[in-house]
């Protein structure tokens, strides 16, 4: 019964422990937002460097009062209108928040999930759970509880919600007044930012000046076998050579490993398969490498490119 687990998971919180727990889009490495010592063991855990801040997640709209001073009307409507789902707000923490959480930095991260096993851990729990992705950090994200236990062994309890739904992590703005950034593409695009503050200047830092979020990091989300993405179909593929597409039937090689996303090159169903696709790849013993289809860059396929560039960063061709 999930209600079982749930209450387990709640006293690990409350005893500060840590708990990995479906959200909507990656499953989350939680512990109590307010204990700085539990926020602690999620950095020793993923191996995660202290520079990189982590998002609060919350169970209702209220609860960002406690967590920030500056919930004003714009971030008032950007929460009725995507809460819950996969959009992270960057605003002015309040002191509540320990500096651990925010690596030192004066804002929070916020966002309250979509999936009900994350929102009854946070009620229960009674407090803000703070949670990255539960992997190692710079490793695929998590989107089944195998793939938590697979990278994290040791965590203290991991909550079994399935595979997640949305696949990609949240899209992440800031928002200071009547101006929006845009730190890291999710489904949740600019354009859907756009219709809901019509009067708000939106800016899209994708070459920002200095590092705000490391999700911008060139290389990350990356398996540990050499990703390559398809450039030309005709190339002359190694043995042993895992294949993701999206669609592209017209792509077959023989003996070879191939795994679809989708049959139609439908964003949401690519979104949603791509890190189960890149886990089956890594798991696969005969598999030494893998090649993976690109998507046009517009709309979804902006934040699907963004996670498959990274994935792939370390092993460009010259
Ligand atoms: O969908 C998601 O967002 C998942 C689920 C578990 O909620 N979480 C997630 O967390 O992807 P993580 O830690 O893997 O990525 C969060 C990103 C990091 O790149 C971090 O630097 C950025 O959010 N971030 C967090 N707080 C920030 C802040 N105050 N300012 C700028 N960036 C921030
Ligand atoms: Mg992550």
């Amino acid at each position: 019964m999930i209600e079982n687990q749930i209450e387990i998971a709640v006293q690990i919180i409350r005893n500060g422990g840590l708990v990995a727990f479906p959200t909507e889009t990656v499953y989350g490495l939680g512990a109590n937002a307010f204990n700085p010592l539990a926020v602690a063991k999620i950095f020793e855990l993923k191996e995660r460097p202290s520079f990189d801040p982590l998002i609060v997640h919350v169970a209702s709209i209220d609860d960002l009062h406690a967590l920030t001073e500056n919930a004003d009307r714009n971030v008032i409507r950007l929460a009725e209108k995507f809460w819950p789902g996969p959009l992270t707000i960057v605003l002015l923490k309040s002191k509540l928040v320990p500096d651990i959480v925010t690596s030192g930095l004066n804002t929070v991260g916020i966002r309250m999930p979509d999936n009900d096993i994350a929102l009854k851990l946070i009620r229960a729990a009674n407090c803000p759970i703070a949670a990255p992705s539960a992997n190692k950090f710079g490793q695929l994200s998590p989107v089944s509880a195998e793939h938590v236990k697979k990278q994290l062994p040791n965590v203290d309890y991991v909550l079994d919600g399935g595979n997640t739904s949305v696949g990609i992590e949240s899209t992440i703005v800031s928002i200071e007044g009547n101006v929006c950034s845009l730190l890291r593409p999710g489904v949740i695009t600019i354009a859907d930012i756009e219709n809901a503050l019509p009067n708000t200047f939106i800016f899209n830092s994708e070459k920002p000046e200095k590092l705000i979020a490391p999700g911008l990091l060139k290389s990350h989300y990356s398996p540990v076998k050499p990703l390559y993405i398809i450039c030309n179909k005709a190339f002359c593929f190694p043995e042993a050579s895992g294949f993701i597409l999206h669609g592209g039937k017209d792509f077959i090689h023989k003996e070879s490993k191939i795994i679809y996303t989708s049959h139609t090159f439908n964003y949401l169903e690519i979104a949603a398969n791509l890190f189960s696709a890149l886990h089956a790849m890594e798991d696969d013993e005969h598999i030494k490498q893998i090649f993976i289809e690109p998507v046009t860059e517009v709309g979804l396929g902006i934040a699907i490119m963004d996670r498959i560039k990274k994935a792939s960063y370390k092993y460009q061709l010259a």
